[in-house]
């Protein structure tokens, strides 16, 4: 069976980004980049939306990469789909000829975690609440009524298995399962 982790940093005001084409690593922290490239080294695909893999182009990675306008393998280990009318169980399938699919690593954005929540596909969540306030922006899902990270999970349905600070900033870091 495949895994499916979440993994998102967001500001303490519940965004993930001030705009469709920043970076996290343009405000977020060391300590979150470090937990999010052992994710990264972990995970066998990583699934994310085209503004967020233009954002971060790894031509070598293994990326499934949800687009309404552009269709199949782009690079050798890059897939690029349409998932209406498909499930969470159809992806390994469609990968499985390039590298196994147990463990996946979801990366936004806003409408790919709506996906995988519709799908109630998210297993687990990391996530990193970082100090910074954006005021406006990418919310963690469409539809979410908090400005509170923590609690917009919770009210999606997960609960928090464990929650330790990062460094003196005050970086909050937080590991939530499916209830
Ligand atoms: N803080 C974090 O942890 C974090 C995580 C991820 C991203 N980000 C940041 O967030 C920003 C990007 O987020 P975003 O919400 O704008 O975009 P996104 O989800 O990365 O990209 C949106 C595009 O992806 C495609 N897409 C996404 N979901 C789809 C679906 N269900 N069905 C069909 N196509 C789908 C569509 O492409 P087409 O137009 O081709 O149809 C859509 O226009 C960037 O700044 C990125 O760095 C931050």
């Amino acid at each position: 069976m495949t895994h499916f982790t979440l993994t998102v940093a967001t500001s303490r005001d519940g965004f993930i980004s001030r705009t469709t084409n920043e970076p996290p690593q343009d405000w977020a922290s060391a300590e979150e980049q470090e937990l999010f490239f052992r994710d990264v080294e972990a995970a066998d695909w990583a699934i994310m939306g085209r503004n967020t893999h233009q954002a971060a182009d790894k031509p070598h990675r293994r990326r499934i990469i949800f687009s309404s306008k552009v269709s199949g393998w782009q690079r050798p280990t890059q897939l690029w789909l349409d998932p209406a009318g498909l499930t969470e169980c159809d992806l390994a399938g469609a990968v499985a000829d390039v590298y196994r699919m147990e463990k996946v690593l979801i990366l936004g954005g806003t409408r790919v975690h709506d996906w995988f929540l519709a799908h109630r596909a998210i297993h687990k969540v990391h996530l990193t609440i970082e100090p910074v306030t954006f005021g406006q922006g990418l919310p963690v899902f469409s539809a979410q009524t908090s400005n509170d990270p923590a609690a917009v999970f919770r009210q999606a349905g997960f609960e928090v298995s464990s929650e330790t600070v990062l460094n003196g900033a005050g970086t909050r870091y937080l590991e939530l399962v499916a209830e």
